[in-house]
C-alpha cells in the first residue's frame, strides 16, 4: 500500500449565527472532496442558539454537528466579542489550525480573527472587501477589522477589492472567486421548490419582509414607521420575524399593535428551505438583510432594501434591488410600482456567482497553504 506522508491543511471553520451556517455549507462539503489534502474541523460560537436560529437551518443543509460548540449566547457587543475571545483562545491552542476560515460580518467572525493574528495562525475571510460606507453599523466595523487581519481575502463581487486597496491591503492576498451563498442557493433550489410552505401558512401572493437591522428595529420610532409602511401596502404581506425585532416589538409595548395589521402575517423565523421557497413564490421581499439582497438578485425576485445604503451594489447595478431606505412613501410608491408589473424584472447574475464559489476558495486554499510550508 503506498502511504502518502503530505501532511493534511488543518482548517478551523467558524460560524456563529444564521447566515454564517449558510455561507460555510458549500465549503464544508468541498473540504471534504479532498480528504487527502484537508483535515476540516467546524465550530460553532454558539452566538445564534435558538432552534430556529441554528438547528433547523444546520438540519436543512445537512451540516454536521459542529466538533466544537463555545455556547457563548447573546450578549452586548464586548460582552459577546470578549466571550468569545476567551472560549477560543484555547481551543485555538489545543487544535492548532493551519488556517481559520471566517466568513462574513458577525461578532464571531472577528473575535475569533482578532484570538488567530494574536496567535500567529493564518485567517482566511470570505466574502472580504464589502462596505457599506457606514460607521455606525457593527458589521461595517466587524468587516474592516477582519479584512485588516486577514492573510487570504476571498471576495465576492468585483468591487470589493477597490475597496480593499484604497486600504491599503495587498493585492496579493485578494482572490475574486465568486459568492458562496449562492453556491448553497444552487444546489438547494429544487429542494426548496417542494416544500408546502406556502399551503402551511396559507399563502397565495404575497410580499415577503425581514427586518433585524439595529438601525431598523432598535428604535420605537422606526418600528412604528414600519407600521405605517405595512398597512400603506394594502397587500398581504408574510415577515418570518428575527428574535431581535420580536423582542424589541414587545419591550416597546408594539405588539398589539403589529397583531391587529389585517394584512400581516408575522411568523417565526423559518428553516433555510422554507424560506428560500416564500423568495422564489414572492412578489416582491422588503429586507435589511444582506444575504436576502443576493438571493433576490440570483432569483429575479425583486426587493426593496429598506436600507440607505448597501454594501452589496452589485445586487443593484446587476440585480433587482433597490435601496429606499426605510421611507414610507418611497417604500409604498415602489411597492405598488413593482405589485403592477406581470413578471419578475429579468437580470444578469453579478460575475462568478454561479454555484462554484466553495471549489475555487478551497482551491486557492490548497495550493497557497501546500505552497507556503
Ligand atoms: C447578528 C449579526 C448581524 C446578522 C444577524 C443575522 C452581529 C453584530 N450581528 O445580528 O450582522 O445580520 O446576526 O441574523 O454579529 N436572539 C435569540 N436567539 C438567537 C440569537 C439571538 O433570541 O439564537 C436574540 C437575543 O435577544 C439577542 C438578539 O436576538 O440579544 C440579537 O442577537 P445577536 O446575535 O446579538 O445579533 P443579531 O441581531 O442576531
Ligand atoms: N433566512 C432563513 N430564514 C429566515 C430568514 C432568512 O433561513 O426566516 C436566510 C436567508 O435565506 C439568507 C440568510 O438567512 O440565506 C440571511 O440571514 P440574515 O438575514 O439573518 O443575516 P444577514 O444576511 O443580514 O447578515
Amino acid at each position: 500500500m503506498i502511504m502518502s506522508n503530505v501532511k493534511k491543511i488543518k482548517i478551523l471553520n467558524i460560524v456563529g449565527a444564521r447566515p454564517n451556517f449558510i455561507k460555510i455549507s458549500p465549503l464544508l462539503t468541498e473540504q471534504k472532496r479532498h480528504p487527502d489534502a484537508i483535515e476540516p474541523i467546524l465550530l460553532h460560537t454558539g452566538q445564534h442558539y435558538s432552534p430556529e436560529m441554528y438547528k433547523e437551518i444546520f438540519d436543512d443543509l445537512e451540516l454536521p454537528a459542529p466538533d466544537i460548540y463555545l455556547g457563548v449566547g447573546s450578549g452586548t457587543h464586548a460582552a459577546q466579542t470578549a466571550n468569545i475571545m476567551l472560549k477560543f483562545e484555547p481551543v485555538l491552542l489545543e487544535t492548532k489550525p493551519d488556517v481559520i476560515l471566517v466568513v462574513g460580518d458577525v461578532n464571531s467572525t472577528l473575535a475569533c480573527s482578532l484570538v488567530a493574528s494574536k496567535l500567529g495562525i493564518k485567517i482566511a475571510h470570505i466574502e472580504a472587501g464589502l462596505r457599506s460606507g457606514n460607521w455606525r453599523m457593527p458589521e461595517e466595523i466587524n468587516r474592516v477589522l477582519t479584512d485588516r487581519l486577514s492573510d487570504y481575502l476571498y471576495t465576492s463581487e468585483e468591487g470589493a477589492e477597490t475597496n480593499l486597496i484604497k486600504e491599503g491591503i495587498v493585492k496579493d492576498k485578494i482572490h475574486f472567486v465568486g459568492n458562496v451563498m449562492i453556491d448553497t442557493l444552487e444546489n438547494s433550489k429544487n429542494k426548496a421548490a417542494t416544500r408546502p410552505v406556502k399551503q402551511e401558512f396559507g399563502l397565495d401572493h404575497y410580499i415577503l419582509m425581514t427586518m433585524h437591522r439595529p438601525e431598523n428595529v432598535d428604535i420605537k420610532d422606526k418600528l412604528e414607521l414600519l407600521l405605517d409602511i405595512v398597512a400603506g401596502l394594502q397587500y398581504p404581506v408574510v415577515f418570518p420575524m428575527h428574535p431581535r425585532t420580536s423582542n424589541l416589538i414587545a419591550n416597546f409595548g408594539l405588539k398589539q399593535r403589529f397583531d391587529d395589521l389585517k394584512n400581516l402575517k408575522i411568523i417565526r423565523p423559518l428553516g433555510y428551505l422554507d424560506f428560500l421557497n416564500l423568495q422564489m413564490n414572492a412578489k416582491l421581499v422588503m429586507t435589511d438583510s444582506g444575504g436576502v439582497q443576493e438571493e433576490t438578485t440570483a432569483l429575479g425576485i425583486p426587493c426593496l432594501t429598506l436600507r440607505s445604503e448597501t454594501e452589496r451594489p452589485m445586487t443593484v447595478t446587476h440585480g433587482t434591488n433597490k435601496v429606499i431606505g426605510l421611507n414610507k412613501d418611497a417604500a409604498i410608491e415602489s411597492a405598488l410600482d413593482i405589485l403592477k408589473q406581470d413578471s419578475h424584472r429579468i437580470c444578469k447574475k453579478p460575475p462568478l456567482w454561479d454555484g462554484h464559489a466553495a471549489e475555487r476558495i478551497v482551491a486557492d486554499i490548497i495550493r497557497s497553504l501546500a505552497s507556503d510550508e
